[in-house]
């Protein structure tokens, strides 16, 4: 289970706040969606739950199966099972896919404490699973991300995802450009991942996104809360209604 409990953020450089006391609980076994105006601090509570150091947390927690989150570097948290998608996917110039895809996995396996993947058993996962998610031969052994358009960054993400199977997966979706094939390679990798033991938390303006995903919960994040949360029918009223009402600060 995710707790996030009074998480307050600010830009680490200008002390800007951006996240105001933020609330919010993911079990395990569930996909919850946020949805929320521009700017309101979606992107920052990844970045934050990511370890990110220009993002400060200046009071509050977060606690994954118990564990408090905030205190761990990047990596440990990568160990302990989240997995991170940002809206701009790192572009990493000199490391071919296959290379990134390979040295994350067997890092992740050796915290674990399980033993490193051979070659053919490396080359018989990822080729599955890329297979499936239409991501090619040519691309695997391209560098990470590098020119690769918004939607084949997406499939990267899922395929990452797919590989490396963490248990708490943040996805930050683009607002723009995936097409309607890409959707579906989203919504399908997140789908073919929903497991009991596994919380998903998926960061969308895309109402049509949450038809193929059919999220447990919904929240709107508004001024670096959440204003208000609600079951799958909520993603239907603010197509309707838009963000209005959460336009003015937080009461
Ligand atoms: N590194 C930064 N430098 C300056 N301002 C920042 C930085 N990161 C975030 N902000 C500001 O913090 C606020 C929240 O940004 P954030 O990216 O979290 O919004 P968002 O909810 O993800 O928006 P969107 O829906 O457009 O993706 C914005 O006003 C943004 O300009
Ligand atoms: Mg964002």
């Amino acid at each position: 289970m995710l707790e996030i409990n009074n998480l307050h953020v600010r830009l680490a450089e200008e002390g800007t706040p951006i996240l105001k006391g933020l609330n919010l609980t993911v079990p395990s076994g569930q996909v919850h969606a946020i949805m929320g105006p521009n700017g309101s601090g979606k992107s920052t509570l990844a970045y934050a739950l990511a370890g990110r150091d220009d993002y400060e947390v200046t009071e509050g927690n977060v606690l994954w199966n118990r564990e408090s989150v905030l205190e761990m570097e990047p990596d440990e948290r990568a160990a302990k099972g989240i997995f991170l998608a940002f809206q701009y996917p790192l572009e990493v110039p000199g490391v071919t896919t296959m290379t990134f895809l390979r040295t994350a996995a067997n890092a992740l396996r050796k915290a674990r404490g399980q033993s490193e993947l051979t070659t053919p058993e490396f080359l018989r996962l990822v080729r599955e699973d890329a297979a499936r998610l239409g991501v090619s031969e040519e691309m695997l052994k391209r560098p990470l991300n590098v020119g690769f358009s918004g939607g084949e960054k997406k499939r990267m993400e899922i395929l990452q995802m797919a590989v490396l199977r963490p248990t708490l997966c943040v996805l930050d979706e683009t607002d723009s450009g995936l097409d309607i094939d890409a959707v579906r390679v989203v919504a399908e990798g997140v789908n073919k991942l929903r497991s009991d033991d596994r919380a998903i938390l998926v960061i969308t303006h895309y109402q049509r996104l949450l038809n193929y995903i059919v999220p447990d919960k919904v929240h709107v994040m508004a001024d670096g809360v959440i204003r208000k949360s609600g079951g799958k029918d909520l993603a239907l009223e603010l197509e309707k209604s838009g963000y209005a009402e959460f336009r003015g600060k937080a009461a």
